[in-house]
């Protein structure tokens, strides 16, 4: 036998034939949207995939939250980058979304979302063009500035294109990336932003971002209370001396119930909760100290085992462009220590001889890091149990469409 036919005589006993056919079938079937029959099984990987039941209890947990204690939820998409996402969250309730980046309000406004708001203000000349060419196309959408300079960019822009720009004061909160002082120069900001004809004052933000992930909810809190402070002065004073003060917006997973109970906040702009990684289910609950559990880990990044030849370890086709991480955990094996190898190589090990896996076996990892796994992904793909349901695109996400 030619070694050819010896390979395809093989191949067609394992059934690998079946499986190359498959894969092609996978890529037409998601065209034509048809997954019926479609399993885990029939991916390729490394990929991401969505536990659709977790997921949409994440969704709803969090709704019910702000119904019950009256926050609103725009909810930042950095961390999914999926305007099926965002849809979701506003028909349960969500007022809109934040986002880190121009591209990212550009996705979402293009997709039909209403109440993007950039959590970033805008200061080169193509950001400020986008941002006003955002602000005429959807006039819900607004941006944050945490400077007077900006503000004056901001105006210019605005009047030469006759449009208003909704527009909040970011106000330091505990994280020294951004925000103007609280107190006296927010307020003054905030002044030149209510008088600026261009310009519509619509509110404060101050995101508590080192608050986030403080271990243990009673020091969480402590230090969300003590972060934001100054945000709480500045809104009552703005209040009293007459600014309109629509929303003031904030927070995130890890203090959606405090910053709820502290009432500083109109709304949160949590994201992470929709999926939760590995270091977010670390930091502890209100009511679980040891596992932040209000949320359910919904997204997993299926690897495949490549390779058996060692002891106490096998090699996955995970590796370190799929952002594999040592913080990363094994769905359903705590125990196994996940280490990065190469590029498209990551390992598993083990410390006891029948511990292993097999080859071929399919292998999901919850991943530490959402904004930058979700990142060198480009869909994900939706399931019910072991059946794939749907596939969603991770929009926005290389090169010049994320800036
Ligand atoms: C400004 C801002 N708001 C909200 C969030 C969302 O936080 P989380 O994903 O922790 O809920 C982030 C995330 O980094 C952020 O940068």
């Amino acid at each position: 036998m030619t070694s050819r036919r010896r390979f395809l005589s093989a191949a067609a006993t394992t059934g690998l034939l079946a499986a190359g056919t498959r894969y092609e079938d996978l890529e037409s079937r998601i065209a034509r949207g048809d997954l019926k029959d479609t399993s885990k099984d029939d991916l390729p990987t490394p990929c991401m995939i969505v536990d659709l039941d977790i997921f949409e209890k994440n969704l709803q947990t969090m709704a019910a939250h702000c119904r019950t204690t009256g926050i609103n939820l725009r909810g930042h998409v950095k961390v999914h980058k999926s305007p099926e996402i965002a849809r979701r969250q506003l028909a349960l309730g969500g007022i809109g979304v934040t986002c880190a980046t121009v591209a990212e309000c550009e996705l979402m406004a293009h997709n039909g979302i209403r109440g993007v708001l950039l959590t970033r203000q805008p200061t080169s000349k193509n950001n400020i063009g986008r941002v006003i060419a955002l602000a005429k196309h959807e006039p819900t959408f607004g941006t944050v500035v945490d400077d007077p300079l900006a503000a004056d960019w901001l105006q210019e822009a605005a009047a030469h294109e006759g449009v208003k720009l909704r527009t909040a004061v970011d106000i330091y909160a505990g994280l020294t990336r951004h925000g103007i002082e609280p107190g006296e120069p927010a307020l003054q900001l905030a002044k030149k932003v209510d008088t600026s004809k261009n310009l519509k004052l619509i509110g404060l933000m101050g995101y508590s971002g080192t608050a986030s992930h403080t271990k243990t909810w009673s020091e969480r809190k402590k230090k969300s209370l003590n972060d934001l402070s100054g945000l709480t002065e500045t809104v009552a004073v703005a209040r009293r001396i007459g600014l309109p003060v629509e929303i003031v917006t904030g927070g995130s997973t890890g203090t959606y119930n405090i910053d709820s109970e502290s009432k500083t906040l109109t709304e949160l702009q949590a994201g992470s909760f929709v999926f939760m990684d590995t270091i977010y289910r670390q930091i502890g609950g209100k009511t679980d100290p040891a596992v932040y559990s209000d949320f359910g880990p919904a997204l997993t990044v299926m690897t495949t085992v490549i390779s058996t030849r060692h002891p106490h370890q096998c090699t996955i086709d995970a590796g370190n462009k799929a952002l594999l991480r040592p913080t990363d955990q094994v769905k359903g094996r705590p125990e196994i220590e996940v280490q990065n190898q190469g590029a498209e190589y990551g390992i598993l090990a083990w410390k006891e001889t029948d511990q292993g896996f097999k080859l071929g076996e399919r292998v999901e990892l919850y991943p530490s890091n959402l904004d930058m796994s979700t990142n060198v992904y480009d869909r994900y793909y939706i399931a019910r149990g072991e059946k794939i349901v749907d596939v969603w695109p991770i929009m926005g996400r290389a090169g010049a469409a994320q800036r």
